[in-house]
């Protein structure tokens, strides 16, 4: 038996300077997204906004619902609306932030394990990678060039 390993590289940016324009562009957006998050529960805010290929901004949050395990990821409801607003267009970046009314969020919160799924079937349906960048209220940035860095070993549509 061999023992074997992973490299995953990603890059991390100190400050929002050390980012493209773009990218800086798309935090902020991200930023603006969690003013629409309806989290009376969790009171975590994520705001999700995407990069298409024309340029152009898509925004989503979390929205939380009373029966807790209804709620929808700021990311898959960026992506929804998407899919609504411009099926036909290419994803290129998608940035994530978030923000707590319980304590200060300075690391980056990562997309949950069903989020990083539908991203990664996004990806693969348009055939071009999407990066991730993913930054907390503050602190350090996180930046991934596609979203099969984030799942090793995934489950896709050619699987079966
Ligand atoms: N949440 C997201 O919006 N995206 C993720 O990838 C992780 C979790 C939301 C769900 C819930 O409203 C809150 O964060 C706390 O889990």
């Amino acid at each position: 038996m061999e023992n074997k390993f992973l490299k995953i590289s990603y890059r991390l940016a100190k400050i929002p300077d050390e980012c493209s324009l773009s990218d800086k562009t798309l935090l902020i957006a991200a930023e603006h997204a969690t003013q629409s998050s309806h989290s009376p529960y969790s009171k975590f805010r994520v705001g999700a906004a995407l990069l298409l290929e024309d340029d152009s901004i898509i925004e989503g949050s979390n929205q939380e619902n009373a029966s807790f395990p209804v709620g929808f990821c700021a990311e898959r409801t960026a992506l929804s609306a998407k899919v609504a607003i411009a099926p036909n267009k290419k994803i290129k970046t998608i940035a994530i932030r978030v923000k707590s009314a319980l304590k200060v969020v300075n690391q980056p919160a990562a997309p949950c394990g069903i989020c990083r799924q539908v991203l990664l079937e996004a990806e693969e349906a348009q055939n071009q990678n999407i990066k991730v960048v993913m930054q907390g209220e503050s602190g350090p940035i996180l930046i991934f060039e596609s979203i099969k860095d984030l799942v090793p070993f995934y489950f896709g549509a050619d699987d079966f």
